[in-house]
């Protein structure tokens, strides 16, 4: 399973790019608004850094004006992937580029019927959103678990599920579980993933022994 970070925040990037851990990058312009930087200069300097998929998010409503927006996007760097809205306009968008062989990543998706129409338009990624599923007390997963199921009885559908909204570390586990391509992950939590209090307190012990024997290994 890939690990993509869901952030616009090129330091963070900068910083957890260091673990060897990121396959890849997705925005939105919620984040973009957040970083409060240029869009295009954060894509510039998130491409330098990771070789990765690196999501773009056009903020056109009209299939026109996204695949405008999308030419712009795509220029930035070979690695930028449009990320377009789950709606009528964005899907006929999708449908136009996929057939130009530029990849895309099918946002806002909240149902398994929306899942399997993204892939009849030829999506390269699927985006269900889990975490605001649950936020309205529905089960974020169970969405992953019915795209797999129908994504897995058709072979000619190549589009990747790409779990977004990830709140917790059980959702990345689940993921894995269920056999999800991808997780987007915020910082916050992908540095949760290897965070457990029995490490920390395992290490401390071992230390501390290791402190009686005065000895050093360089
Ligand atoms: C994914 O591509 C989105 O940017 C993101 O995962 C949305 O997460 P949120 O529901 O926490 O805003």
């Amino acid at each position: 399973m890939e690990f993509f970070l869901d952030t616009a925040d090129v330091k963070v990037i900068r910083e957890f790019k260091e673990t060897g851990l990121i396959n890849g990058i997705t925005t939105n312009p919620s984040l973009v608004a957040k970083s409060g930087k240029d869009f295009k200069k954060i894509l510039k300097e998130i491409s330098k850094m990771i070789k990765g998929p690196i999501s773009a998010e056009v903020t056109a409503i009209d299939c026109k004006g996204m695949i405008a927006e999308a030419k712009i996007l795509s220029n930035i760097s070979k690695n930028i992937v449009i990320k377009l809205p789950l709606t009528e306009e964005g899907l006929k968008a999708c449908k136009i580029l996929s057939s130009k062989k530029i990849k895309t990543n099918v946002t806002l998706c909240f149902s398994a019927a929306q899942a399997l129409i993204a892939a009849k338009c030829g999506a390269t990624y699927i985006s269900p959103f889990v975490g605001r599923l649950d936020d309205i007390g529905e089960n974020g997963m169970n969405l992953i678990r019915e795209i797999k199921a129908i994504y897995s009885n058709y072979k000619n559908i190549k589009t990747k599920i790409l779990v977004a909204s990830v709140r917790t570390v059980d959702h990345v586990i689940e993921s894995g579980m269920i056999g999800a391509d991808v997780v987007t992950l915020p910082p916050a939590t992908l540095a949760k993933l290897y965070k457990h209090p029995l490490t920390d307190k395992g290490l401390k012990a071992f230390l501390d022994d290791w402190k009686k024997t005065n000895q050093k290994i360089l």
